[in-house]
């Protein structure tokens, strides 16, 4: 049996680490349809965060700001190149610039996903492991508070 850990990485002196990109294979598994619900799942737990106000909460902010997210996620892991067609370049540390964003915002942002990535069914613990240690990682870049 394979045990998924939602290890949240504390120590941060400034330095960004290196991220290993998620195995695509989590996309695969899943397919668009889910993977889409997934993000959106997230989405909907940071709407009732201490985060909350970081987010847009009209319904149709809301359903953009999914799908921005799903595309990219979706293009990194070898899917269709939404994000570069709808953005352009992904510049995922500059976009994050215009809101706060420090530790404790980041460790609930994370705990979001923990929720969301358990409440899925049935797909093989090394996939979520290889997500979530992309957004442990990742998710650092954006600390700029
Ligand atoms: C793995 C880490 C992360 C990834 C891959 C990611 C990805 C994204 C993407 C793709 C967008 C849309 C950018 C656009 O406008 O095209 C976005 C927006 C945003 N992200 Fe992140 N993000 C990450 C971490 C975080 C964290 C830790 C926070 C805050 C705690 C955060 C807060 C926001 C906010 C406030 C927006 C703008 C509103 C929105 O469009 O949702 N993000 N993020």
């Amino acid at each position: 049996m394979i045990t998924t850990y939602f290890n949240i990485t504390i120590e941060f002196d400034g330095k960004l680490p290196q991220v290993t990109l998620p195995n695509p294979d989590f996309f695969k598994y899943l397919g668009e349809e889910k993977f889409r619900a997934l993000v959106s799942r997230h989405y909907d737990l940071l709407a009732q965060s201490s985060i909350k106000h970081l987010f847009p909460t009209h319904e149709f902010a809301l359903q953009n700001a999914k799908s921005r997210s799903a595309d990219f996620f979706i293009q990194l892991m070898g899917g269709p190149e939404y994000y570069r067609e709808n953005r352009g370049e992904p510049m995922m540390r500059k976009r994050h610039l215009p809101f706060t964003i420090d530790m404790d915002a980041r460790i609930v942002w994370l705990q979001c996903y923990q929720i969301a990535l358990q409440e899925l069914k049935d797909v093989p613990g090394h996939l979520i492991q290889s997500f979530w240690n992309y957004l442990d990682k990742f998710s650092l870049w954006m600390i700029n508070s």
